[in-house]
């Protein structure tokens, strides 16, 4: 998440804001009850290359309008169907006709609406699980009957509604699988969407290209065609500012952008200072040099620094960034005539969040609520990619010819080095981190790892302790490496790096960045520890 990415999530207020007109693809709509693998199955049905999206439970069905809807998935969820506040299905969804799979709680919501009966299990069932279908199903053409599934659940169905017959049973559900072919309804108490169900993209295609008959015609490079198409047709002969950030989403939102409209887009990046060595002149070279953008790097390392003269608390830190952030972006984007349109790279996912949870949630760290540079502005929003996912925003990168590094480069903070300088940001503080930093993430990628990480990076302590060097008492800085696993950045693992690797950018570092004398490896994971130290 990296610079104006950061202004995505100005909650509830995106939606209306921009609709550029989209054809109308052939779509499955997952209806969320509160899972946290609602998201997944999006991703799941998209990799199936058809077009899927998220709607809240109590969602209208205008909400869909835009869509050729071909079937539903409910999701799981968190309640138990029988409880009093129970979220329920629309009536619209059962109203349409169109076929519906109904996934753990999204099945028991589907008995329960439908005249069947659940009620809570004797055990608990979570983890794997095997189950054994009987009978021929289009949702399970071309499987085996056995199947490996990942069940998590406490209820389960008692009696199915009518219409429908038991498909499976599993050790703790009577009914781990239910259908009406005749209404292509079906019922899943498993997780087809979760790794750990092996076949499960294979169900997920069944019902999505077989029973529902919709298209996989959700392709990179229909997207591509029609998001420009979308572009020109929103901003007519406007011109329109971008926020780079030398992130992927920024970099793939302002090619399209490029694509569209050519030079009535203006590039700017913000140089803060709290960049990594050698970042701001890479984002040069790639955008203005290679992709031939219209590019104005803004130096406000100055600025930054000031706003960040004796802040140590981490909140400030970033509440000054932004704002500085904001000054300074406004004050270049005024100086270009007639700029109406605001580029930046949302991604689905906070559109979703933002969507569905308000401002509600538990604020850790306030990136997510930076922002209102477009109303102070009056600028109207261009969010190319605030339908897709992470991944296929790398698709559609590569497919634009973007390069690697910017393709594959790992997330970095909107505020930058200043929230891996503990304690007081300065030039001098600047310059050691960067230092070990660039040691650090070079052997990292030296050693072919830097793709399987999530992150990988130094953080300068405000720690100064005791070493000797040759004959002498040393009294420097110490320096903590950080490297993560991750799927998401909601949970992280520390990664294994192997030791040899580790020592060697020990010694580096210690020799050759002035004034540190100690190097220590975070051996934390998320939660209980966040990514970043601040
Ligand atoms: P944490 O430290 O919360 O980080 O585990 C999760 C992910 O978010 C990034 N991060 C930020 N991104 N502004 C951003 O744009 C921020 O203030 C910020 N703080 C953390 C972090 O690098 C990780 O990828």
């Amino acid at each position: 998440m990296n610079g104006l990415y950061a202004f995505a999530s100005i909650a509830g207020e995106l939606p209306e804001r921009t609709a550029p007109a989209r054809p109308r693809h052939a779509a499955i709509a997952v209806v969320d009850f509160g899972s946290q693998y609602s998201m997944l199955i999006a991703r799941r049905i998209r990799e199936l290359n058809t077009y899927c999206e998220v709607i809240p439970h109590d969602a209208e069905a205008a909400a869909l309008d835009h869509l050729d809807v071909r079937g539903f998935v409910l999701s799981g969820g968190p309640n138990s169907v029988y409880e009093p506040e129970a979220p329920r299905a629309a009536p619209w969804v059962f109203g349409s006709g169109l076929p519906v799979l109904g996934i753990c709680y999204g099945m028991q919501l589907m008995a329960e609406q439908l005249g069947g009966r659940v009620g809570p299990g004797r055990t608990r069932e979570y983890g794997p699980a095997a189950i054994a279908t009987t009978g021929e199903s289009p949702l399970f053409a071309g499987l085996p009957a056995e199947l490996d599934v990942w069940m998590s659940h406490g209820d389960r169905i008692e009696e199915p509604p009518p219409g429908f017959a038991p498909l499976a049973a599993s050790a703790n559900s009577p009914v781990a699988v239910m259908a009406d072919a005749a209404r292509g309804y079906y019922g899943l108490q498993f997780h087809p969407e979760v790794a750990h169900t092996p076949r499960g993209a294979d169900i997920l295609a069944n019902f999505a290209h077989g029973v529902c008959g919709a298209a996989a015609d959700w392709t990179p490079g229909d997207f591509i065609a029609e998001t420009v198409e979308a572009i020109r047709a929103q901003v007519g002969g406007g011109r329109v500012v971008c926020g780079l950030s030398g992130g992927v989403d920024s970099a793939v939102a302002a090619t399209l952008a490029h694509r569209a409209i050519g030079d009535r887009l203006t590039c700017l990046f913000v140089d803060n200072g709290l960049l990594r060595a050698g970042e701001a002149e890479e984002v040069e070279t790639a955008f203005r040099r290679a992709l031939r953008m219209n590019l104005r790097v803004i130096d406000a390392r100055d600025r930054f620094l000031a706003a960040l003269a004796e802040v140590t608390n981490p909140e400030t830190k970033r509440r000054r960034i932004g704002a500085a952030f904001i000054e300074a972006f406004e004050a270049e984007a005024r100086t270009i005539a007639d700029a109406r349109f605001l580029c930046q790279g949302t991604l689905y996912p906070d559109v979703i969040e933002s969507a569905s949870h308000g401002t509600g949630s538990a604020r850790i760290k306030s990136h997510h609520n930076v922002g209102g540079l477009p109303e102070r502005m009056d600028l109207e929003l261009v969010e190319p990619l605030r339908f897709l996912f992470k991944d296929e925003v790398r698709r559609i990168g590569a497919e634009l010819g973007l390069p690697d590094e910017i393709l594959w480069r790992q997330p970095f903070p909107g505020p930058g080095l200043a929230v891996r300088v503990i304690g007081e940001v300065t030039a001098e503080r600047l310059a050691v981190l960067r230092a070990a930093d660039a040691i650090f993430t070079g052997e990292v990628r030296a050693a072919g790892l830097e793709r399987g990480l999530w992150q990988s990076f130094a953080v300068l302590t405000d720690t100064r302790t005791v070493g000797v060097m040759g004959d002498f008492r040393t009294y420097g800085h110490a320096i903590a490496l950080r490297a993560v696993a991750a799927e998401d950045a909601m949970t992280a693992d520390w990664a294994r790096l192997p030791h040899d690797l580790l020592a060697r950018v020990s010694n580096r570092i210690v020799n050759e960045v002035d004034a540190v004398n100690r190097v220590v490896y975070d051996i934390t994971s998320k939660p209980p520890g966040t990514i970043e130290w601040e």
